[in-house]
């Protein structure tokens, strides 16, 4: 779509970039300030997770229908190790690195939906979404 943009993740620096693309499109596309923030936020801990466990993937940002109405949408994929559990993944407080475990359950609570697609060896999907504000 013509919103889309797409972030190389690798790096400290790209996860830097992932979250300045998200919060472009966000306040281009009307979110308040705390929302911008949030989407951002969101951004910055799925990206690092990528860094931190896969290494190397991407992040899409990008405007798409879902569930019949318009909402700013975070992809974000690699084909790392992918994650077993992915219940016990969205727990607060579960890691198994030495993080405080907290990245994907907050992300979750700062964005109106995601769902994750992850099998060990397959690699792993996020996708996040926010609806858009109605706006005037
Ligand atoms: N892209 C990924 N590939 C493989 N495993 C992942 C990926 N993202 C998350 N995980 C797994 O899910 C766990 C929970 O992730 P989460 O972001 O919630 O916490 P954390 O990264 O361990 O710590 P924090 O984000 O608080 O610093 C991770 O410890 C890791 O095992
Ligand atoms: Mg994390």
């Amino acid at each position: 779509m013509a919103d889309d943009v797409i972030v190389d993740v690798g790096n400290p620096d790209d996860i830097v970039a992932a979250r300045q693309a998200g919060h472009q499109l966000a306040r281009k596309l009307g979110f308040s300030l705390t929302d911008v923030t949030m989407i951002a936020t969101a951004i910055s801990e799925v990206a690092r997770n990528i860094t931190s466990y896969a290494g190397y993937g991407s992040i899409r940002v990008g405007v798409q229908d879902r569930e019949g109405k318009q909402a700013l949408v975070v992809r974000a994929e690699d084909d790392g190790p992918g994650i077993a559990n992915v219940e016990r993944a969205m727990e607060d407080g579960f890691s198994t690195g030495r993080g405080l475990g907290l990245g994907l359950p907050g992300a979750r609570r700062l964005m109106d939906r995601l769902t994750i697609e992850s099998a060990p060896g397959q690699g792993t999907v996020i996708e996040m979404w926010k609806w858009i504000p109605h706006n005037g």
